[in-house]
């Protein structure tokens, strides 16, 4: 019996009931705490069950002092408690090909990107990486993620999945771009169960000026595409893009409420070589963690990752996340070979299961009773 909220489990109708949240016991406990009036009023009402309005989501990003922002924390956590629970379910990431056809100003992997060797893993070098992950660790959540690489044509993520699947026993989220909605359907038919399409802001301009080749309308539709063939739904976005303001992160997170997303990977920017946005400057990690306590206030039963960007601008805020919203932590298995050319953002961390485990542990979590792994293994 899985000890955690899988997420066949997150059932959507229940995710965004707005029935009124008992607060007292809580309530009380922040008694002593000098809070804002209008944390107060946020606070009010949530526990009569109302929808938070833009301008109160837009108030909790923006909470500066200590107290407020203890309580925003504390709140998402109780949330976090009561919708999710205490343990921290993994998943194994291969990033399996870093060929992208498209030229997102941001990432480090796009088609511009000289001095990058492209690479491509075969299918049966990740069908024997996955096998090894399962046996080795218990994880058995296995997210494939690429650049947008139309080498791998739908009959080959077709094949991909469908042995990963049912040969393995693996459930698979895929993470590799736009497609048609007829390919999102064949995976679906195939047995991918998650897909992970973000969203990055859903500020029309911004949205532009940093997707030479996409459209925020068409990004709208292949997400709406996704919930509609079945699939549990992942966005994101990034926090920190150069020109974004808070008033964007307090519409992006209205949007995954109003569409239900069911798993929202917050991260803050930060700045990759040999692109158009390599000078600017990083993501405040402070208004990531608030994005993502905001994010739990207002989604509620959903799966929030730590995401690998906040863990490599800070191990602590990694720990942080934990304790203020987040709830999944994703493992880094793409060879060590290929890694070094997947750095979507300079010096991305490698997060693996040791680093994992002990966030967990500092955070006062639990890991997932599947997890076996001990002291003596090695790391596949
Ligand atoms: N900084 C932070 N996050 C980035 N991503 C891509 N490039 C960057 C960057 N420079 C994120 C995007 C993408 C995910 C795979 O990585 O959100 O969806």
């Amino acid at each position: 019996m899985p000890d955690y909220i899988d997420d066949e489990l997150l059932p959507l109708a229940e995710q965004f009931k707005r029935s009124p949240l008992d607060l007292s016991g809580f309530l009380e406990e922040l008694s002593d705490k000098k809070i804002s009036s209008e944390m107060y009023e946020v606070l009010t009402q949530i526990s009569r069950g109302d929808k938070l309005s833009f301008e109160n989501i837009e108030y909790l990003l923006t909470v500066e002092a200590d107290k407020d922002k203890e309580v925003l924390y504390k709140t998402a956590d109780y949330f976090r408690r009561k919708t999710v629970g205490d343990v921290i379910p993994l998943r194994a990431i291969i990033e399996f090909s870093n060929y992208c056809r498209k030229s997102c100003s941001y990432c480090g992997i796009n088609s511009t990107v000289k001095n990058l060797t492209r690479y491509r893993m075969k299918e049966d070098e990740i069908i024997g990486l996955a096998k090894r992950i399962k046996e080795e660790t218990g994880i058995e959540r296995l997210v494939l993620q690429s650049g947008e690489d139309l080498f791998w044509t739908k009959e080959r993520i077709v094949r991909l999945v469908e042995r990963i699947v049912d040969q393995l026993k693996m459930k698979v989220t895929l993470s590799i771009g736009e497609r048609t909605r007829e390919e999102y359907d064949a995976y679906r038919q195939a047995g991918a169960s998650n897909y992970l399409l973000k969203i990055e802001t859903t500020n029309p301009e911004l949205f532009k000026s940093v997707h030479p080749d996409d459209l925020l309308t068409e990004r709208l539709q292949y997400s709406k595409w996704l919930s509609e063939l079945g699939y549990i739904n992942g966005s994101g976005i990034i926090i920190g893009l150069p020109g974004q303001t808070i008033s964007d992160i307090a519409r992006d997170i209205q949007y995954f409420r109003d569409l239900e997303i069911s798993m929202i990977g917050i991260g803050p920017f930060i700045p990759a070589r040999g692109t158009l946005l390599e000078d600017c400057k990083p993501g405040s990690i402070d208004l990531t963690l608030k994005a993502i306590a905001a994010a739990r206030i207002v989604c509620r039963r959903v799966f929030i990752p730590v995401t690998t960007a906040l863990t490599t601008l800070s191990k602590g805020a990694q720990i942080e996340a934990l304790k203020c919203g987040a709830n999944v932590i994703m493992i880094g298995y793409t060879p060590i070979e290929y890694r070094k050319n997947y750095n979507i953002y300079n010096g991305k961390a490698r997060v693996g299961i040791d680093l994992a485990l002990e966030a967990i542990e500092k955070s006062n979590r639990k890991p997932p009773n599947y997890i076996k792994w001990g002291d003596d293994n090695a790391q596949p």
